[in-house]
This record gives C-alpha cells, structure tokens and sequence, in this order.
C-alpha cells in the first residue's frame, strides 16, 4: 500500500497505474478473513432471487464467502484481466472512474455496494458517491471497507 501511495502523487491518470495485471492481495490475510466474516453476516444470503451486487474499484478477488453466488455481480475496476479471473463476478466493466465518474447503469439497480481499500484512489469521491446513490435501491446497502 505504501508504494501505491506514492505513486499516487503526480499521476495524471490511473490509467497509468494500472497497466498491467497484478495478481495480489492488498490486505493481509488477518484482514481478509475479517472482511470474509463480515460480508457473510452483512451480505443477502447466497442465491436470493433477484439480488444485484456492484463490486467497486475490484480486481480479481473480492473476498466474498466461499462459494457466493447472486443472479448479478459486476465488477468495475481498472484491469480487464485481474476482472476477467474473478470468480465471484458474472460480468465487469473496465472503467477509470476518475476519467469518468458516471456509473453505467440504471437508478435503483443494485442491492449492495461494496468497494475495499480503495476509496482514497478517488479523486472525484463525491460525484461517484452520489452515482453510487443513485443506482443503489432506496434500502440498499453500501460497504466502503
Ligand atoms: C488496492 S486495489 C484493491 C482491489 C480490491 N478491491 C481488493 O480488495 O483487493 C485498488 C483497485 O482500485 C481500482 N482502481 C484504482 N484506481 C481506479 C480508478 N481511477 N477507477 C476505477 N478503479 C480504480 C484498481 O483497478 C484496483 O483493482
């Protein structure tokens, strides 16, 4: 995270971070079995009919329980190919949400948000939280961890 975090500084994009695949974790594994626990007391049970859910800024992993599974699970983030090898996903958008904060989907298209360790890549945090507003569901849940 460290070395992310200076990168950050003087980027024009993060297109530029992100050229290539990397096939890492970003939290340890202490973390990730917190974040694991948490999801499945937070999340909709696995297979309820109907449920949408948008992963954010995610990559190939989004440390959902073993063997969860929705109807709907897009995956935004920056590397087609870290998206590509998610299994928890059934579809993914690449796109650099600093270039473009506009999320592509309906109002009221999803029941959960999450987004994990990723936030402060945000450099228009307020227009994709107000996007995330508007096509979360009135009771929908966002988790930003
Ligand atoms: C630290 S990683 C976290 C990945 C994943 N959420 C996890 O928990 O392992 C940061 C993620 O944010 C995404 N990201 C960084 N800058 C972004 C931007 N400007 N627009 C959209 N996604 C971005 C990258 O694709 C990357 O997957």
């Amino acid at each position: 995270m460290m070395y992310d975090a200076f990168l950050l500084l003087g980027r024009s994009s993060d297109t530029e971070l992100y050229p290539a695949p990397r096939f890492v974790t970003h939290i340890d594994d202490q973390a990730i079995r917190a974040l694991t626990k948490y999801y499945s007391q937070a999340l909709p049970l696995s297979k309820t009919h109907g449920v949408a859910i948008l992963d954010m800024c995610s990559s190939w992993v989004s440390h959902y329980p073993a063997g969860y599974k929705q109807e709907k699970i897009v995956g935004m983030g920056m590397n087609e190919d870290e998206l590509k090898k998610n299994p928890v996903l059934t579809e993914y958008v690449v796109q650099d949400l600093n270039l473009n904060p506009k999320l592509p989907f309906d109002d009221n298209t999803f029941d959960v948000i999450t987004n994990v360790v990723s936030v402060d890549y945000l450099m228009k945090p307020m227009d994709v939280f107000e996007e995330m507003r508007r096509i979360l569901e009135t009771s929908g849940l966002a988790i930003m961890r």
